[in-house]
């Protein structure tokens, strides 16, 4: 009988996303099965099937899933896992009617994260991650992008991506290093395309250099970087071998959206103030439309975005957790349960907006974010007895069993 490491049996649902990223999310192309069994051997799905058929062909440590719903592991595709300090004070400034916006004016916001960041050593930023990225682990996330952007030098910036490999090394968790030009230093103002071309020819030139990030970004925005200076930093990522995302028409609308379109981003994010005309330009460039339903309320701010005019002009839509000090909440379930009542998408939108649609807004959906053969092995056998049970329950862990890359870290 052929080895397996791990057998998952008696799976009453599993949605495998076997297709791939959906732009338009049915029952028929989400590839479910009942009664389903799962073999795992040397980090990757090695078979898909039938229970018993799986169960009984192969030999291996067996969990018993119980009858409950299982899918792939969560991608969460927009984090800022690496950070020092926190922001509570200006939490209570915002309920008091204070908006985000003034608040970086005055210097604050992420000017003060890069001040508490800048002073804290490796090892504190280190382990002050590695704790939020175990939580993320157990309520599921098995893949996590991570974002510098709280230095803005290059020495800083360079230390924070160094932080995100060695988490990468801690669990096995996939981490994604990306590289943000988060806000022009206080020192720049009035200079920012000075800043900008700085940035990109010496931080993204060394970070290119050193393989260091695996995407650019950059907050395209009022009060951050305007559309020419984001074009500077990402084209020069592009040039030099990365690829690039972009935090697009948060705050204002400046021409964000258009500019990741047009450079045929792998990924827009946030769109909170995106006019509902530029989802065409998206779709037919292959943008995926990244969304954060809790950076949405962290916000506190009526903007939503433009969900009907994606959907309808067939963009791809994924949800991220945006964790950051603005957003102190770590888990992409949470994003997805709540990507319901916030954004309108359907159980099943949500399931896929978290899964292999943020596979493909990370461009590594050829081999992640889907139960299929050859795929790196990342499951989560859910508390709930079918897919509808998403958004409908929420606000506790609903893990039973989490497996990340072939391994059991919760659970089995
Ligand atoms: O994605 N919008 C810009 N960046 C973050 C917020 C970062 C912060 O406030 O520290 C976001 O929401
Ligand atoms: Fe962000």
């Amino acid at each position: 009988m052929p080895r397996a490491d791990i057998v998952v049996y008696n799976i009453g649902e599993l949605v495998t996303f076997s297709e791939g990223p959906l732009a338009r999310v049915s029952v028929e192309r989400a590839g479910l099965l009942r009664d389903a069994g799962v073999a795992i051997r040397d980090g990757v799905f090695v078979a898909v099937g039938r229970s018993g058929d799986v169960r009984f062909r192969f030999e291996g440590f067996q969990v018993n899933a119980e009858g409950l719903m299982a899918s792939p592991g969560l991608v969460d595709p927009h984090t800022h896992l690496v950070f020092s300090g926190s922001r509570e004070d200006e939490f209570e400034l915002k309920l008091s009617g204070v908006s985000y916006s003034e608040i970086l004016a005055r210097g604050g916001g992420i000017y003060r994260t890069v001040r508490a960041t800048r002073s804290s050593s490796f090892e504190e930023l280190l382990s002050r991650a590695s704790r939020i990225l175990r939580l993320m682990l157990e309520h599921g996330t098995t893949v996590v992008e991570v974002k510098s952007g709280y230095s803005l030098d290059l020495e800083g910036e360079i230390r924070m991506l160094e932080v995100a490999r060695r988490l990468g090394g801690l669990e096995p968790v996939l981490v994604i290093p990306t590289l943000l030009a988060h806000v022009p230093p206080l020192e720049y103002r009035g200079r920012e395309l000075d800043y900008a071309r700085w940035f990109s020819e010496n931080l993204v030139a060394e970070v290119a250099r050193r393989k260091l990030a695996v995407y650019v970004d950059v907050f395209c925005d009022r009060g951050a970087f305007g559309v020419e200076e984001s074009r500077i930093i990402l084209e020069a990522g592009l040039r030099m071998g990365l690829r690039a995302r972009l935090h697009a028409d948060q705050l204002s609308y400046i021409g964000c959206s258009k500019l990741a379109g047009e450079l045929q981003l792998d990924s827009v994010d946030h769109l909170e103030r995106m006019p509902g005309e530029n989802a065409r330009i998206l779709a037919g460039r292959g943008v995926v439309a990244t969304l954060l339903p809790t950076s949405i309320l962290a916000m506190m701010d009526p903007a939503r975005p433009p969900v009907k005019a994606l959907r309808e002009a067939g963009v791809t839509i994924a949800v991220g957790s945006d964790y950051n000090p603005n957003n102190m909440t770590p888990l992409q379930q949470t994003a997805m349960d709540i990507s319901t009542y916030i954004l309108g998408l359907t159980p099943l939108e949500a399931l896929a907006a978290a899964t292999v649609n943020a596979a493909k807004s990370l461009n590594i959906h050829d081999r992640v974010g889907a139960v299929k053969e050859g795929y790196r092995a990342d499951l989560v056998v859910w508390d709930m007895e079918n897919y509808k049970w998403i958004g409908y329950t929420w606000g506790y862990n609903k893990t039973r069993v989490v497996i990340a890359g072939g391994r059991i870290v919760k659970g089995g």
